[in-house]
């Protein structure tokens, strides 16, 4: 296989970053980060500005390249991988956003979904997109935006505007324009795709009050997307995947019952379901994992909004850290007969619960509770969310059982603490890769695999290397006695009982 390189952009909650990879075997070459501001308009609702996305994008591409010292011309193709459902309109002649981007955790829809589930479309939302009326996913906040931008309705109406999550609105910038297209997995998170037909469903688009004429056209994660000219030379864009199906690509998670959970803003844990989709009786999503060649494969998710969230806020929001690595330590001086649990709904809670309404508490404060508790009580949500999620894929997915491994990806692993504590709420073992880039992996993977510079999945999959392996310690007593607990801690805070 020859040698060459591919540009993976990974465009996130917090961060982009972009990541040189030498191919065929995938090494990173070069590594540039940005982060850019949140926009927090009103209590549950998060922006970000569509220019900040372009602008670090293209920013940290030419930093990486710069940094590699390699020119454009050297570049085979690039790889997208990025936050899902988070929703752009844009005007189609001038490319101008009508509005910031409406971010994936924003909970201004939640009234308009909780009517959609009381007028009874639950059932067939789920039957076609695998999903559930919440807003989390892009078609509320669509509506949202037709409804609330002045003359947007009717200009959406004449297809003078077009709707993109961020893989399809950075495509377009890329492309000067000239490709409004998306793949199989971004279109699966909006509430509108029919995830087994594998096309635009007009039903959803009719009750989320959406034009067909908005969406953008749906091709395979490994396709070819267009050529971009902007870092100063043509190099075609060759993957594009959501960032936690490229993290499943990532981490090789090719075979039915292989699981994956990624620790960033959020936390999302893709099981590979294989070629049928599995519906989920424990509100998890079904979801699609990636399509290649026009073959899908489906995925069960369970989705936590906070996870590596709660560590920030240990940091910015009570300034107890100064830096998010120091949280590991400061946990481990926690006094161990204390048990304070911190319930991270921030924005709501996510699987299984799926309470919009519902908002962060701490539950079991005494006087001699302190920094380290608190900060042992972040970490540890991750564990206890990540348990709840994996029990209702056991109870979905039978046969997923006592062998199930859990690969860990995402800037929470490199804590030996948090994973240690992960794998022992579990009771199953925990395995951390060598590459941590598993998200910007996953997407130069599939457009190096476009490039014919990667191997097929199966040899990429036995090219996956083991950092370390996490295996539980803690006696079975303590772990049930500790999760009954967070179970309780839950119970008071779902937003029904306030
Ligand atoms: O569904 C939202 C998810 O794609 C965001 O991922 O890594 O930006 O927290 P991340």
């Amino acid at each position: 296989m020859p040698a060459g390189h591919i540009l993976a952009l990974d465009q996130g909650t917090t961060s982009t970053r972009a990541i040189l990879f030498r191919t065929p075997e995938l090494s990173p070459v070069a590594v540039a980060q940005q982060e850019f501001r949140q926009h927090y308009p009103a209590s549950g609702w998060v922006e970000h500005e569509a220019e900040d996305l372009w602008d670090s994008s293209l920013a940290v591409m030419r930093e990486a390249l710069a940094r590699a010292g390699l020119r454009p011309q050297d570049i085979a193709g690039i790889g997208i991988a990025n936050q899902r459902e988070t929703t752009l309109v844009w005007d189609r002649r001038t490319g101008r956003p009508i509005h910031r981007a409406i971010v994936w955790q924003d909970r201004r829809t939640a009234a308009a979904c909780a009517e959609l589930r009381e007028a009874g479309h639950a059932a067939a939302v789920a039957a076609s997109t695998g999903l559930l009326i919440d807003p989390y996913f892009s078609a509320t906040k669509i509506a949202w935006l037709l409804d609330h931008v002045a003359g947007a309705r009717e200009a959406a109406e004449r297809g003078e505007l077009a709707f993109g999550t961020v893989d399809s609105f950075l495509l377009w910038q890329l492309t000067g324009g000239k490709v409004h297209a998306t793949d199989a997995t971004n279109a699966a998170r909006t509430l509108l795709f029919d995830i087994r037909a594998g096309g635009w469903d007009a039903a959803m688009c009719a009750l989320f009050r959406v034009p067909m004429a908005m969406l953008p056209e749906v091709r395979d994660c490994a396709a070819e997307f267009g050529t971009t000219d902007v870092l100063g030379a043509a190099i075609p864009v060759l993957g594009i995947a959501g960032d936690q199906q490229a993290a499943t690509i990532g981490q090789a998670c090719f075979r039915p019952g292989m699981l994956k959970s990624t620790y960033g803003t959020g936390c999302f844990a893709l099981l590979n379901t294989g070629e049928a989709p599995v519906a989920s009786r424990h509100r998890l999503l079904t979801t699609i994992a990636y399509q290649l060649d026009g073959r899908r494969t489906y995925a069960l998710e369970g989705a936590i909004f906070v996870a590596g969230a709660a560590v920030q806020w240990l940091r910015d929001g009570l300034g107890l850290i100064g830096d998010a690595a120091e949280s590991g330590a400061l946990a481990a001086r926690s006094d161990p007969v204390q048990r304070c649990y911190l319930v991270p709904a921030f924005v709501g809670l996510g699987v299984p619960h799926w309470d919009a309404e519902a908002r962060g508490a701490i539950h079991g404060l005494t006087r001699a509770t302190g920094p380290a508790d608190f900060a042992r009580a972040a970490l540890e949500s991750v564990g206890y969310q990540t348990r709840d999620l994996l029990t209702a894929m056991q109870a979905d997915m039978a046969g997923l059982g006592d062998g199930a491994v859990l690969r860990v990806d995402g800037g929470m692993v490199a804590s030996d603490w948090t994973m240690q504590f992960l794998a022992d709420i579990l009771g199953a073992p925990v395995d951390r890769p060598v590459v941590r880039e598993t998200t910007a992996l996953g997407a130069a993977y599939l457009a190096g695999l476009r490039a014919g510079l990667c191997p097929a999945p199966e040899e990429f999959a036995r090219a996956w290397q083991l950092d370390r392996r996490f295996t539980p310690g803690m006696e079975m007593a303590e772990r049930e006695a500790a999760y009954a607990g967070w179970q309780r801690a839950v119970r008071r805070t779902l937003s029904g009982i306030l």
